[in-house]
């Protein structure tokens, strides 16, 4: 989940397993499927049992019922199924082993200063190579994410981070390292997660490091002013929100590039793996069928997803982005749009919920800055089949999503890389009620459902990974219970949830 960071760790690792040619079989709707929606009152709540396993579903929508029916063997043999975790962000150290979802959560640094003249930490090595030979050995294939929210501070302080061309270097000398220790085996790269909420909440918003903004005073970042999560500033750590979080992008972009053209230029022949970037996004449906709000959603779609899969897929960015943010936007020379052309490599998406997308010019009398550049609002969705659970969410949006994916940027090759829910129960309940995650099994369920849909509209997607394998620390929120498996965070005992008996079924069919 997108949220600042603060995190010391360099190395990501989204841990997939793959069980190859296994028909797998998910929910066995127990009298569900014969059931007739609208027949109860109250709503259809069916008894659905799922390897022996039985829960209760509220199946009052009849898309739910419709979407409940995927199995594992609709999706294609090859088809990838995970679960991801971020070293930065899960505490403890107990690995599970054994067939189900797997994955490591060590704080360990390879690079401590952030550049090879920094010096190497073959500690840090030595234990991400163990990892994956662990991984490897229990069938799970290794997704390894480069950079997921932690720039190393020596860098900060060094130059300025991502703000500094020389970042490029740096991460180009750091990934070459992963390459040639971790490449024989790992066949996955992402280089960076999210670098929209890298950018603007680290340079626009100042929410998260380095914290750089330049508001001119303190302002509700998240939510309304009425039920505001986040507020921001004042701004203490200087920055410029008119300039810098395109100037961060820029950089960003520079350094991906970098990275695939050097994977593919000396690693690939030999290693024969791929190197992508992490984007999230959701759909933006327009609030109303006006003509202006149908662009606000164009113009969201380009600030999110163009702003990266322009340069990288056509060399440069969106028209959109050009228009408003004018002579704020960085530019490309010809010799870097020769280096981006062909650059994306993977796609993994990272995908919550969706929203409206509503017109909305920016205020007069502020300066421009990224919010206000992409003259639009965006505005929940309330979807009414919210399974016991506050989280709003729209599965058939991912579906969408996929497909305006597939069609504006030449069909890339994507990983759902992030999706997943929060539970929201008190913390003092009996362990088998906070066990319990029927809501959470329907969401997965749901979202596979899209995805098949997807691939049968011929979207290039290959694999799922839901977030996150543990209750884990999301940024700035503290602890969330957003794992398919329970942590105790007194002691860091791990207990499967529910739906890991469903995810292991759904596997093993
Ligand atoms: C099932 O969901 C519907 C729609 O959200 C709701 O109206 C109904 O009360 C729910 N039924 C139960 C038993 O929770
Ligand atoms: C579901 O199963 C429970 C326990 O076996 C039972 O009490 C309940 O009546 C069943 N509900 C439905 C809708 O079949
Ligand atoms: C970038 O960092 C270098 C040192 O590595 C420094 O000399 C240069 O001034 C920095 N450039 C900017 C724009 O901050
Ligand atoms: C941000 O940078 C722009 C362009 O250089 C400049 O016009 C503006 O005054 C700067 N804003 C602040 C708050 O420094
Ligand atoms: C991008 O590369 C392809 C060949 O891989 C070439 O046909 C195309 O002209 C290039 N586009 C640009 C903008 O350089
Ligand atoms: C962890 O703490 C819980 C109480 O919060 C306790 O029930 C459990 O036995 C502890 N587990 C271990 C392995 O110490």
């Amino acid at each position: 989940m997108a949220r600042g960071l603060i995190a010391i760790c360099l190395i990501t690792l989204l841990a997939c397993s793959s069980v190859e040619g296994r028909g797998l079989e998910l929910a066995h709707l127990n009298g569900a499927e014969h059931q007739s929606v609208g027949d109860h009152v109250h709503g259809v709540v069916a008894n659905v049992t799922v390897g022996g396993f039985n829960f209760q579903l509220n199946l009052s929508n009849p898309k739910l019922v419709e979407e409940l029916k995927i199995k594992r063997s609709d999706f294609p043999s090859d088809f990838m199924f995970g679960a991801a975790t971020s070293a930065a962000q899960s505490e403890g150290s107990a690995k599970e082993g054994g067939r189900g979802p797997s994955g490591w959560d060590h704080r360990m640094e390879t690079l401590p200063e952030g550049s090879l003249s920094g010096g190497i930490n073959q500690e840090g090595i030595d234990h991400y190579n163990s990892l994956i030979d662990e991984l490897i050995k229990n069938g799970i294939t290794p997704f390894v994410t480069i950079y997921h929210f932690d720039m190393p501070l020596a860098l900060e302080e060094k130059y300025g981070g991502l703000l500094n061309r020389s970042f490029v270097n740096d991460f180009k000398d750091y990934s070459e390292l992963l390459f040639k220790k971790f490449g024989d085996r790992v066949k996955h790269w992402f280089t960076i997660n999210e670098p929209n909420i890298l950018a603007q909440y680290g340079y626009e918003l100042g929410i998260s490091p380095p914290g750089r903004c330049s508001l001119p005073s303190t302002l509700c970042a998240l939510g309304s002013p009425v039920k505001c999560f986040e507020t921001v500033g004042p701004c203490k750590f200087g920055g410029n929100s008119s300039t810098e979080p395109y100037v961060a992008a820029h950089n960003i972009i520079l350094a991906h590039a970098t990275v695939v053209k050097l994977y593919k230029e000396k690693y690939q022949e030999q290693q024969k793996g791929e190197v992508g970037i992490v984007l999230a996004s959701q759909y933006f449906l327009p609030y109303t069928q006006s003509e202006e709000d149908k662009a606000a959603a164009g113009r969201l779609f380009d600030f999110y997803l163009g702003w990266f899969m322009g340069p990288l897929v056509f060399g440069d960015y969106p028209q959109s982005m050009k228009e408003r943010v004018k002579d704020r936007l960085p530019t490309f020379s010809a010799e870097e749009k020769v280096l981006l052309n062909g650059s994306l490599g993977l796609v993994g998406i990272n995908y919550y919920t969706s929203t409206y997308a509503k017109h909305k010019a920016p205020p007069p009398g502020e300066a421009l800055r990224y919010s206000f550049d992409q003259w639009a609002e965006t505005i929940a969705i309330q979807d009414e089949e919210i399974l016991g659970v506050t989280n709003s969410h729209w599965p058939e949006g991912l579906q969408r999503l996929l497909e305006y994916v597939k069609d504006k940027y030449q069909n890339p090759k994507l990983y759902i890389s992030e999706n997943g829910l929060s539970d929201h129960k008190d913390n003092d309940s009996p362990l088998e009620v906070l066990l319990e995650d029927p809501y959470r099994i329907s969401f997965v369920t749901r979202h596979l459902y899209r995805i098949n849909k997807a691939i049968k509209n011929g979207v290039n997607v290959k694999g799922y990974f839901c977030w996150a394998l543990f209750d884990d620390i999301e940024w700035g929120m503290g602890f969330n219970r957003v794992g398919i498996y329970f942590v105790d965070f007194s002691n860091y005992t791990r207990y499967p949830k529910l739906s890991v008996k469903w995810f292991r079924a759904f596997l093993q069919g």
